[in-house]
């Protein structure tokens, strides 16, 4: 399948997006493990979130599904059951490496198998700090990849210091550490989404926050609990660009996820130009939530890097198509990350960019784009990869002629409605207008030194 785009009219519109990838997953997983019947709202039905569905089904748990984006999860109180075949992961790394963690310390074997791009994926990082913990866990493919081998073992815990920033990493030894003997401690080179520890802590499992790092005591049952999934602010990303780079554009998006080791994004269109503001209206669940505005700007260029890169690793295509839009020089660099996503981010953003007619010079770890030159519409490829394949569409709302994004079908492995959504944006038959609503509620973010 492929996308075409043709130039956006201008965007006036309020919309919301669908349930956060991030923890989807990790709400299918805690209410699994805890000891009744819980009722998920807001669901992400993509197609790595239903390969989490699957993976725990195989596992001996019960989970209906009465509507696309609810889940009746019927926890088995810890107790999981060998899966009677190999556990397929689909293209998603969250599915493989959380049960990477939550494998490693059961009373069978298991094995795991991926698709063509998680297959390419390092595991080294999971498994190591995993044998360290007691684990018996082997990569059978080449270079330390997938199919996963896991015999499971009786865990100890471990203080650990997570050599990358990485979230599915901190989830996975947290989930081991709950079948582990004693106290799992994970600490972090730079804050990482916090997503696992707020869902444990809801679903009343004691963790241990302190800065920089968390852990975790074994031998806990989750409580049941119900739980409401906020919108993806990394989907409501595309659309925030969209509307962001677009002078006069307005959009406002509900019942988005506000989590604030997500919302390094919103900071960053702010340094662009761009007025965002936004209002909490719920933190009663854990994870905040609310309403996010933008209006926006001919978009100024600018530089990300350090600790902001993993608080907004999965935003740095859209962001790249932003600086790409900006007037003058952005720079994106210490994101050597997005060099092992599902596919080479870096190059998959350089040679798109470039084929649309923008000068981008490409870094080891990272990019150098020397925006506003006019984007033309291009046949551009999607590598593969569902983030650069919406990134490129929304490019193709700002270039001359046609652009084509082709072979989209991983769209559908984060945001399964994002073609409906896009030409819902772009034809302003459809449009639903908007008036300002938070501005009296909340001041606009303002650039942060
Ligand atoms: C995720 C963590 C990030 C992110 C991915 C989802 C998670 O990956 O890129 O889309 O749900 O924990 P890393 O842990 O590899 O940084």
């Amino acid at each position: 399948m492929d996308i075409r785009v043709k130039r956006a009219p201008r965007i006036e519109a309020e919309i919301t997006v669908p349930g956060d990838k991030s923890i989807s997953h990790r709400a299918v997983i805690i209410a699994a493990l805890s000891n009744g019947v819980c009722v998920l709202r807001g669901f992400l039905p993509s197609d790595d979130c239903m390969h989490t569905v699957q993976a725990m089904r195989a596992l001996g748990i019960k989970i209906e599904q009465p509507e696309p984006t609810m889940l009746v999860v019927h926890g088995g109180k810890r107790h999981l059951k060998p899966p009677a075949a190999e556990i397929d992961c689909g293209n998603s790394a969250t599915t493989m490496r959380l049960l990477m963690g939550l494998l490693a310390g059961q009373s069978f074997d298991t094995r795991l198998v991926g698709g063509e791009t998680l297959s390419k994926r390092p595991m080294e990082r999971v498994i190591t700090p995993l044998r360290q913990m007691g684990a018996d866990i082997t990569a059978d493919g080449p270079n330390d990849t997938a199919p996963i081998r896991i015999r499971g073992s009786k865990l100890r815990g471990i203080d650990y210091v997570l050599p990358v920033a990485s979230a599915q990493v901190k989830g996975a030894l947290l989930l081991a550490g709950l079948f582990a003997k004693g106290k799992t401690t994970v600490r972090e080179p730079a804050i990482t989404r916090n997503h696992t520890e707020l869902m444990l802590d809801y679903f009343l499992v004691r963790t241990a926050p302190e800065d920089g790092a968390v852990s975790i005591f074994g031998d806990q049952v989750p409580e049941s609990r119900d739980f409401t999934i906020p919108g993806d602010i990394s989907s409501a990303a595309f659309w925030l660009v969209a509307a962001g780079a677009q002078s006069g554009g307005h959009l406002l998006i509900r019942d988005v996820g506000l989590n604030e080791t997500r919302t390094a994004v919103l900071g960053v269109l702010v340094r662009m130009g761009a007025q965002v503001r936004e209002a909490i209206e719920n933190v009663e669940q854990n994870e905040p939530r609310g309403i996010v505005e933008i209006t926006g700007a001919t978009l100024k260029p600018t530089v990300v890097q350090g600790k902001e890169v993993p608080q907004l690793i999965d935003e740095l295509p859209i962001l790249a198509v932003a600086g790409a839009l900006a007037n003058g020089t952005t720079i994106i660099r210490q994101a050597h990350e997005l060099r092992v996503k599902e596919t080479d981010r870096i190059a998959a953003i350089a040679h798109n960019l470039r084929s649309m007619g923008a000068q981008v010079i490409e870094l080891s770890d990272g990019l150098e784009i020397h925006g506003r030159a006019p984007l033309r519409g291009a046949r551009v490829p999607s590598f593969g990869d569902h983030r650069i394949a919406m990134a490129f569409a929304i490019a193709g709302l700002f270039a001359d002629g046609e652009t084509i994004v082709q072979d989209t079908d991983c769209v559908r492995e984060s945001y399964p409605d994002f073609e409906k959504a896009l030409d819902e944006l772009a034809d302003p038959k459809r449009m639903r207008m908007t008036t300002p609503v938070i501005s009296s509620l909340a001041p606009a973010r303002a650039e942060e030194e």
